[in-house]
């Protein structure tokens, strides 16, 4: 089969099973597998693919099909310009996140020498992202799950900001000391009773993470 070919039955498969955007999925997970750019892919539809390559793809195509996340697959997601490791650890960042990071961006925060503290940091996006914007502020997040603070804390390591950013586990405020200049927050907010009725992806992030009782 020729990666075009592939790309084509990949597609159909997952509009099959219902995944949203199912070419942008299968282009994803082709560039992961075969270690190309996505972009990269179209230089090479003709290229017919061996069966060592077509058996990486298929586990993670099935994997996919049955709602496995498409962030958990590639182990990766791109929050305001940057990756960051994404995992079962913690929840997967929403694009919605990011419009409120560029919200705090836009405001006073860039300009002055800020002290920030990240409530539920997660896989520590939010703390990351304004860190790297602003580099004069000092900025502090908590969590409640280690895992996600060992998520955050590789991500910050990868991203250059291990000694910008600290980490703490905190039940809310009840561990943090001292006084900020902002506070941010992205806390549970899914009522526990509409878990059965959320799509099967969203039950991959961590129920931590997801409601708030
Ligand atoms: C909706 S996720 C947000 C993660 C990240 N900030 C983001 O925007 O992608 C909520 C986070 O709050 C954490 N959390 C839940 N209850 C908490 C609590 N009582 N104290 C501190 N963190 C808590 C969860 O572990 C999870 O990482």
């Amino acid at each position: 089969m020729t990666l075009l070919e592939v790309l084509q039955s990949t597609t159909a498969y997952f509009a099959k099973r219902e995944i949203e955007s199912p070419r942008l999925n299968a282009e994803h997970l082709l560039a992961h597998s075969l270690g190309r750019k996505r972009i990269e892919l179209y230089l090479e539809f003709e290229r017919a693919l061996d069966e060592a390559e077509l058996a990486p793809l298929r586990e993670l195509v099935r994997r996919r099909g049955q709602g496995e996340p498409l962030q958990h697959l590639l182990g990766t997601v791109e929050f305001c310009g940057r990756t960051f490791v994404c995992d079962k650890r913690a929840l997967i960042p929403r694009p919605e996140t990011e419009e409120l990071v560029e919200h705090l961006l836009k405001s006073e925060i860039g300009k002055q020498k800020p002290e920030i503290l990240d409530v539920g940091t997660g896989s520590g996006v939010i703390a990351l992202s304004l860190a790297a914007a602003v580099p004069e502020a000092k900025v502090h997040a908590i969590d409640l799950s280690e895992d996600a603070l060992a998520l955050a804390r590789q991500n910050a390591e990868m991203l250059g900001l291990g000694s910008r950013v600290s980490f703490a586990r905190s039940n809310l405020l009840r561990d943090v000391k001292g006084s900020f200049d902002l506070i941010v927050a992205n806390l549970p907010y899914v009522p526990a009773a509409d878990g059965p009725t959320l799509p099967r992806e969203v039950l991959h992030d961590p129920a931590l993470a997801m409601f708030g009782g």
